[in-house]
């Protein structure tokens, strides 16, 4: 087993998912304002340290995205960040793009950039205590989209990437994100999906990247948001299994899902139901921002310095999701 393998095994191995805190300054200024609370490097600090310090990260998650504002920050007592999630057994990440920009081209759809200087940036990184990266590629579907100019410069961008990363000693985490922004149906989504992960394989085989040291963060096979015939969870399940199952390398050791904007339950719900009849060898578990934190940075912000209930909610959360990355959720266990 490469030591790669065996650290992406250790990320998402016995129902471990990974919390994706790792928003920049500006979508933490919006998730924050959005609770009115003002976004200062100390408050996003906060929010995150009593996550970070709750009972639940020793027993659900195995990994932690940070942006690079907080792995350099340290608690009120000097612990490093990094050393406050490697304290619980989970291991520090860092996302390394810098950011979805338009794609010359093709207006309306992106290219993620951050690739110049990246081999430095990682040195310092792994310094600091991070043993995996995060890079998002983002795709729209449309009547037009998403292009091929679009599937191929994100795929090489994420290839390029991956093998600086591994080079540096580190897991990728590969995420091609297709938005379900849009009123397009859930075979659309699954075509397009699968066209997007397909390419993004063909690529990091090019650039000879290890694949049994990468995690695929994919999204699931959604209707769009305003699609008029939504599909039930069950067909979630049943299509995002049949896409991965056709285009993911069986080298690949796992899959950590993001929630793109599903609420809370749903994300829960379908990563269950996915678990439930997963046949397949891979690992599925969550890689989640929003359907991890949503509730737990609504109670923060009635009293930031209530600890314990913020961490309440958290904790039952990632109870909640390490129970669907298993396949033993219930709506019952869900309110108990
Ligand atoms: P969401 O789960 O909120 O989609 O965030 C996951 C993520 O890391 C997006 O890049």
């Amino acid at each position: 087993m490469s030591e790669l393998n065996k650290i992406a095994l250790k990320i998402i191995s016995n129902g471990k998912g990974i919390l994706a805190a790792d928003e920049s300054n500006g979508t933490m200024t919006k998730r924050l304002e959005a609770v009115n609370v003002t976004s200062t490097p100390e408050n996003r600090l906060l929010f995150r340290e009593t996550l970070f310090s709750s009972v639940c990260m020793k027993k659900y998650i195995g990994g932690v995205i940070l942006y690079d504002e907080t792995i350099n920050q340290r608690t009120n007592i000097g612990q490093s960040i990094p050393d406050l999630i490697s304290s619980s057994g989970a291991l520090p990440g860092i996302k390394v793009d810098t950011g979805a920009k338009t794609l010359a081209n093709s207006s309306d759809e992106k290219i993620t950039e951050g690739l110049d200087g990246l081999r430095e940036r990682l040195k310092r990184y792994y310094e600091l205590g991070a043993r995996f990266t995060k890079w998002r590629g983002v795709f729209v579907i449309t009547k037009k989209y998403p292009s091929i100019i679009a599937i191929h410069t994100n795929a090489h961008a994420l290839a390029r990437y991956s093998s600086l990363v591994q080079e540096c000693g580190m897991v990728p985490i590969v995420e091609p994100e297709v938005l379900m922004d849009g009123d397009h149906s859930a075979n659309l989504c699954l075509n397009k999906t699968s066209e997007v992960i397909k390419k993004c394989f063909d690529e990091l085989i090019l650039h000879k990247v290890d694949l049994s040291g990468i995690i695929l963060k994919p999204n699931m096979i959604l209707s769009g948001t305003h699609c008029k015939n939504k599909i039930s969870n069950e067909e979630v399940s049943r299509k995002t299994l049949e896409c991965l199952q056709n285009v993911v390398p069986s080298e690949v050791p796992g899959i950590a899902f993001l929630s793109g904007g599903q609420s809370e339950i749903e994300a829960t719900e379908n990563l269950n139901l996915i678990n439930k009849n997963n046949s397949t060898n891979f690992i599925m578990t969550y890689s989640y921002g929003r359907a991890l934190q949503q509730s737990a940075l609504k109670q923060w912000s009635k009293n930031t310095k209530d600890k314990e209930k913020t961490q309440n909610i958290f904790n039952h959360r990632a109870k909640m999701c390490t129970l669907a990355a298993k396949g033993k959720w219930s709506i019952e266990l869900e309110n108990k």
